[in-house]
């Protein structure tokens, strides 16, 4: 997402050079970001003192690319037969320059296989280009979200000045999650580069380009799948006019072994609030006929992003927090490509991560992670990670937490439908969607938690029965408490009573909970939940967990002699 910005500008620029200067003009004002600013109050939204230190989660790590063989406790289900596959960043510095942001973090490709009850672990690195180059040169060479890499010092001086007014490159550090297309299986961030990889060896394939296919400037890391292997995401496209939000769609078919994302198209195209300052968004919805895309109060001022390397900031620093907007809706119908015409705006709030969506009664009910506050993406900068004692009380402390909440679109919103009347017929929620003078329609949510949510910190890493339940009715969603600054425990949520499971144990940190049908289940969360638990204590070890999802009891765990930072997505690949 950020750096594909900075390829568009390659081809915005020569058409826009007056509109450039413009900008730039523009964003004199942040010059004064060199010079000292007042201190802000930091905004306190918990209170929790004595947090662990987990720098040692955010600490670069050597791969295990041999299988090892893990040491099982308990019981592992002799049907859990596949692989778990996990992605997170791994490496931090190369020689003496050392990455600033936690999403920078080289991409380490995490394998759990698991066969009849025995467990073994693997690990690469993805051999990206940008691993490659800064690699070989021990330093960083390709700039991330949240560092910009500085000129080669072996250039001349002339050639360093020009390299500032160069475009960086945008990135293939696929460190976000795995994806599916036609298939095959990809490592992606938020850029226009995708790494395929083979889900069996984590051997590093070919390099695709989103901008090849179709016509947009990257996609988002959280594709959602038909049962017959169609995909849709989302991704912006930058041109002489601006920017606009482009839904996907890539065929489920491969037509040969090469074709990669042929036959991808852009669905329908959606003009943001301002061109210049489209939202950022980390995915979207997905119902049984609609896709819903959230336009929420985290602007990327182009103009900024445009200049960051002339004024020597990463593409993060153009990426804020603008809470005097207002969060929008957006419903696509998925076989029309049409954009419905019902504006639905809420209160501001930020959300990463979608639960799930379906459709009744001519409504679509929206379930997603959200905060209050969209500054967090700014608070995981790793010199903030990295802190100890009261500094990182008061950096998590400051971090708004995610709540699981539910909103209802109604679908028909013609001009006969009475102003002040909240048009959800559903009586089995509370979110209320009421018409306005104006004709938008303004959206109250409900909580879809408890109050004993808060006192494990929220809940994000949201994840469900998938192939049972994505764009369908559904009861059960999973998720991590965060009474950290990572997950520091696991939650099964019940939507219908609000009551919640919990796993937990002090000093370990599980990843984003996966969802495991057993074969032939009758029930929703019949099946296993699969987490790999990782800790800063050097005398404990790292373990794949194995809930039922059911009971949310332990089944077995198997544990790994390996050091292994906090990571983000992964998939299940059965066998
Ligand atoms: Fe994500």
């Amino acid at each position: 997402m950020f750096s594909q910005i900075l390829l568009f500008t390659i081809n915005l620029l020569p058409a826009n050079v007056g509109h450039f200067l413009c900008c730039l003009i523009k964003s004199i004002p942040v010059l004064k970001d060199f010079l000292p600013s007042p201190q802000q109050e930091p905004v306190t939204f918990s209170n929790r003192k004595g947090l662990q230190c987990i720098s040692p989660l955010m600490r670069s790590v050597e791969e295990t690319p041999q299988p090892i063989l893990t040491k099982v406790k308990g019981h592992i289900p002799k049907w859990l037969n596949g692989s778990l596959l996990r992605n997170g960043p791994g490496k931090f510095e190369f020689g003496e320059e050392k990455f600033n942001h936690w999403f920078d973090g080289m991409a380490l490709l995490h394998q759990f296989q698991l066969e009849n009850g025995i467990v073994t672990y693997r690990s690469k690195f993805l051999q990206s280009d940008s691993y490659v180059t800064n690699s070989r040169h021990n330093r960083i060479v390709v700039s991330e979200f949240g560092t910009l890499a500085m000129p080669d010092p072996c250039k001349s001086i002339f050639g360093r000045f020009i390299s500032w007014f160069e475009m960086p490159r945008p990135t293939d550090n696929c460190s976000v999650n795995y994806v599916v297309y036609k298939g095959d299986y990809y490592v992606s961030t938020e850029t226009n580069f995708m790494r395929k990889v083979d889900p069996e060896t984590l051997e590093t394939k070919e390099k695709v380009d989103w901008s090849k296919f179709v016509v947009v400037n990257g996609a988002t890391a959280h594709p959602h799948y038909e049962p017959d292997g169609t995909a849709y995401n989302m991704g912006n496209s930058y041109g002489k006019h601006g920017s606009s939000y482009s839904i996907i769609r890539i065929p489920p078919q491969n037509s040969n072994r090469d074709d990669m994302l042929q036959g991808a198209k852009v669905l329908c195209s959606i003009a943001p609030a301002e061109k210049m300052k489209p939202s950022y968004y980390h995915s979207f919805g997905m119902s049984e006929n609609y896709v819903v895309f959230i336009e929420q109060p985290i602007k990327i001022n182009l103009c900024r992003v445009i200049t960051s390397k002339f004024l020597g900031k990463p593409i993060a620093d153009g990426i804020n927090w603008e809470p005097q907007y207002k969060t929008r809706f957006h419903v696509v119908n998925k076989h029309t490509g049409e954009l419905l015409p019902g504006q639905f705006y809420s209160k501001p709030f930020a959300t990463f991560h979608q639960i799930n969506a379906f459709e009744d009664q001519g409504c679509v009910v929206l379930d997603l992670c959200c905060q209050d506050d969209g500054g967090s993406l700014h608070i995981y900068q790793l010199q903030n990670l990295r802190k100890a004692g009261e500094g990182l009380d008061q950096i998590y402390n400051s971090t708004a937490r995610a709540f699981p909440r539910r909103f209802v679109l109604p679908l028909n919103v013609d001009s006969s439908v009475p102003v002040g009347q909240n048009l959800s017929p559903l009586s089995y929620t509370s979110a209320s969607a009421v018409k306005e003078v104006d004709g938008t329609v303004w959206c109250m949510h409900e909580n879809l938690h408890s109050e004993d949510l808060e006192e494990v910190g929220g809940l994000e890493f949201p994840q469900i029965n998938y192939s049972r339940c994505n764009g369908r009715k559904y009861r059960f969603f999973y998720g991590c408490g965060f009474r950290h600054l990572v997950g520091d425990s696991l939650i099964k949520m019940d939507t219908e009573t609000k009551k919640m499971k919990i796993w937990q144990e002090d000093g370990f940190y599980p990843s984003e909970p996966v969802f495991v049908p057993v074969p032939k289940a009758t029930a929703e969360d019949s099946g296993v939940i699969l987490s790999v638990v990782v800790t800063p204590l050097q005398n404990q070890n790292t373990f794949l967990l194995v809930l039922d999802a059911e009971t949310f009891s332990e089944l077995g765990r198997a544990e790994v002699p390996v050091q292994m930072p906090y990571g983000f997505h992964g998939v299940f690949v059965p066998r």
